[in-house]
């Protein structure tokens, strides 16, 4: 704990923990929002197997759109990766598609009692957009996520969930206001390069480096490199 007395949780993202005073507040909810293929699933993943490494338990959930053996084959590519986390659960991988799709007012029901079983440091909701197609409508959705919010704090734990979202809708993004912090995944044409971004739109408790800043995905997962634009 630093003087300030925030506790904070190292993200596993090299370069992230520098712009955010060290790393995410604990506990915080925290969103990685950007378009298909910015790198939202590797992020998350990669902040998983960070603090399963360290001990700490993590608990991956997914939804139809990718099944999480899908996910699992497509994360075995990353040096991050490492099966054997996943055989003694110290990295749980959960599909509630079924869920979703058969009884949409039971996703809190059952999220909760996952949660509670295996007591995660770290929680991945990969998309979280799934949800709100899921919920009837807005007000359901906001009182799905709000309940769902206080009940993570209660772990003191470090919850990422992902949003598809455009990029010139993020910052009007309901979900946004909500959570304790955005992380904006991005990318852009420059001179015939796609190059990606991220940018740390906001970290309640944090001082934290504004604008974008270059990211890197290679089979070692996602970089940051701080300072360059
Ligand atoms: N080994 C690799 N080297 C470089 N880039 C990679 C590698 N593996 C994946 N990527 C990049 O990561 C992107 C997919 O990231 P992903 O985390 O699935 O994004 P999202 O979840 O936002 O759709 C791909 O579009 C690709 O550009
Ligand atoms: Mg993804």
């Amino acid at each position: 704990m630093k003087e300030d007395g925030i506790k904070r949780i190292k993200s596993g993202i090299p370069g992230l923990d520098e712009m955010i005073e060290g790393g995410f507040p604990l506990p915080s909810f925290v969103m990685a929002a950007g378009e298909p293929g910015t790198g939202k699933t590797t992020f998350a993943v990669q902040s998983l197997f960070h603090g399963a490494k360290n001990g700490e338990r993590g608990v991956y959930i997914t939804a139809l759109s990718e099944p999480a053996w899908v996910v699992q084959k497509f994360l075995g590519h990353f040096t991050f990766y490492d099966n054997k986390l996943i055989e003694t659960k110290k990295i749980v991988f959960l599909d509630i598609g079924d869920t979703i799709k058969k009884q949409p007012s039971y996703i809190l029901n059952v999220l909760e009692k996952e949660i509670e079983k295996y007591s995660p440091k770290r929680i991945v909701i990969d998309p979280l957009t799934v949800m709100r197609v899921a919920m009837q409508d807005d007000r359901s959705y906001r009182d799905f996520l709000h309940d769902f919010m206080l009940f993570t704090k209660g772990f003191d734990c470090l919850t990422i969930v992902t949003g598809e979202v455009q990029y010139s809708h993020i910052a009007n993004n309901m979900s946004a206001y909500m959570v304790d912090g955005v992380i904006i995944l991005s990318y852009a044409e420059e001179e015939n390069i796609r190059r990606k971004y991220l940018e740390v739109l906001k970290m309640r408790g944090t001082r934290h480096l504004t604008g974008r800043h270059s990211l890197d995905i290679s089979k070692n997962g996602v970089t940051v490199q701080p300072g360059l634009r």
